[in-house]
């Protein structure tokens, strides 16, 4: 049989980055990749249970192309919902042949001969597996921007979150091996790096040294070559004074946190089992806005968690005006299987989240509309990341994560390059600006 894949990824940056992993190993193992689910041969869904919009999604694109399965296709179903229905997947979506989380990825080459052997069924969910931090094949994706893995898994038990049964427990990778691969990326070209993590602030080197997360950042930031470094995402329990001292002393290290709350209140910040109070956050970001480098914020927000009444949620407002912050997601609380949230007393009826979220979102627009006029005549360093050719603009983005767009000019290339621009218009998501010849 001829060996053609597809893949289709949902959820975060984490996937996105896993799915690299499985794209390189598969083409090292002789499949060549498809762009669509008809020409090929095996279709992978790496898929997102975050919420239940998200867990949903698979089981719909599974269900359309349910037909193509009896042509030989072969579907995978790969990532957190993987992890979390393992073989109830089986049952749900009978076409399906193999279910895989993200720590059997490094299994894949062996779970596709069992495949190929006329195995029907093929699972890997076990935790209990060599690390998949690093494969001598990850395709990255993007030419310029490199994700790099160096925390696998979360210790914490936020009473809404399935990250925990989806991604298993904590293992931090070797300091020495990041900065191999950081100096393998640099090597190859690529000028940023954002460090990934579902909490990169508990990291710790299991080597000797025993580097905390705020002494990797410096060293990766250190890797000659390397122009921005970003990371995510942090926990603001465990993310302490230093990280900010860090980003303070080396101007590669870009000046963007993101910084999830999730709820203003403390009274929710307790049930949500965040293990910080709303005047612990608040010291966190005092922190950053008083450090030297103007640190942008980035946050997210739940709103109708389970018991959230409208005092607490006015609470989430007023913490919005006072840390306005540059940037946020925001989402309606979302029921998960096996979260301690799943059966508290309390649960906010749909429409009334439907009114939380639309009125946080109107409010954090107003912030950034008026954020984003004070910048106008500065002027800032964007990486070129990509091109709108209908709007005949090069769309760039500053270390603080903004986008900024500036017109192009027909024939030039600029893609992966680093330039100065003025802002000249600001909306409430993203800047445009001209292109400022450096004085020499
Ligand atoms: N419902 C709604 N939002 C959730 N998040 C995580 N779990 C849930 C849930 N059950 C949000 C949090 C987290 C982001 C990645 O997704 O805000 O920071
Ligand atoms: Fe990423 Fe969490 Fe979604 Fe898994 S459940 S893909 S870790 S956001």
């Amino acid at each position: 049989m001829q060996k053609t894949f597809y893949i289709e990824t949902f959820g975060c940056q984490m996937n996105a980055h896993d799915s690299e992993k499985v794209v390189g190993t598969l083409l090292a193992t002789g499949y060549s990749q498809v762009e669509t689910v008809e020409e090929a041969n095996y279709v992978f869904y790496n898929t997102c249970s975050i919420r239940d919009k998200a867990e949903q999604k698979v089981f719909h694109r599974l269900d359309t192309f349910k037909k193509a399965a009896g042509g030989g296709k072969v579907f995978a179903v790969l990532g957190c919902v993987a992890q979390q229905e393992g073989e109830k997947i089986f049952a749900k979506a009978p076409h399906v042949s193999l279910v895989a989380g993200s720590a059997s990825y490094t299994k894949l080459p062996q779970m596709l001969v069992q495949l190929e052997a006329g195995n029907r069924r093929v699972t890997g969910l076990s935790f209990d597996t060599d690390e998949a931090f690093d494969t001598p094949y990850t395709r990255r994706d993007n030419p310029h921007r490199a994700y790099l893995t160096i925390i696998e898994g979360c210790d914490k038990s936020c009473a809404y979150c399935v990250v925990p049964f989806t991604r298993g427990p904590e293992r931090s990778r070797t300091s020495q091996s990041v900065l191999e691969e950081g100096r393998r990326l640099a090597a190859d070209g690529y000028t940023e790096i954002q460090l990934l993590g579902q909490n990169v602030n508990s990291y710790r080197d299991p080597s000797p040294v025993g580097w905390d997360f705020a002494t990797l950042l410096s060293k990766v930031g250190e890797i000659p070559g390397m122009r921005r470094v970003r990371f995510t995402t942090s926990h603001p329990r465990d993310f302490v004074k230093p990280i900010i001292d860090a980003i303070d002393e080396n101007p590669n290290l870009c000046n963007h946190v993101h910084l999830p709350v999730q709820s203003g209140s403390t009274r929710v910040l307790a049930a949500m089992q965040r293990l910080y109070t709303r005047d612990q956050y608040m010291q966190r970001i005092e922190w950053m806005k008083n450090a030297r480098r103007p640190i942008a914020i980035t946050t997210d927000i739940i709103v109708g968690f389970p018991g959230e009444t409208e005092t607490d949620f006015e609470d989430t407002l007023k913490l919005l005006d006072e840390v306005r912050y540059d940037s946020l997601f925001a989402f309606k609380y979302s029921v998960r299987p096996n979260t301690a949230a799943l059966t508290m007393p309390g649960q906010i009826p749909e429409e009334e989240k439907t009114r939380r979220i639309q009125i946080v979102l109107e409010r954090q627009r107003a912030i950034q509309i008026r954020l984003n006029s004070d910048l106008i005549g500065n002027v800032e360093e964007v990486l070129v990341e990509g091109q709108n050719k209908a709007l005949g603009q090069w769309i760039g983005r500053t270390s603080q994560h903004r986008p900024l767009n500036f017109a192009s000019q027909p024939g030039e290339s600029l893609l992966g390059t680093y330039l100065p621009v003025r802002v000249t218009r600001a909306g409430p998501n993203s800047l445009v600006g001209e292109r400022v010849t450096p004085v020499v």
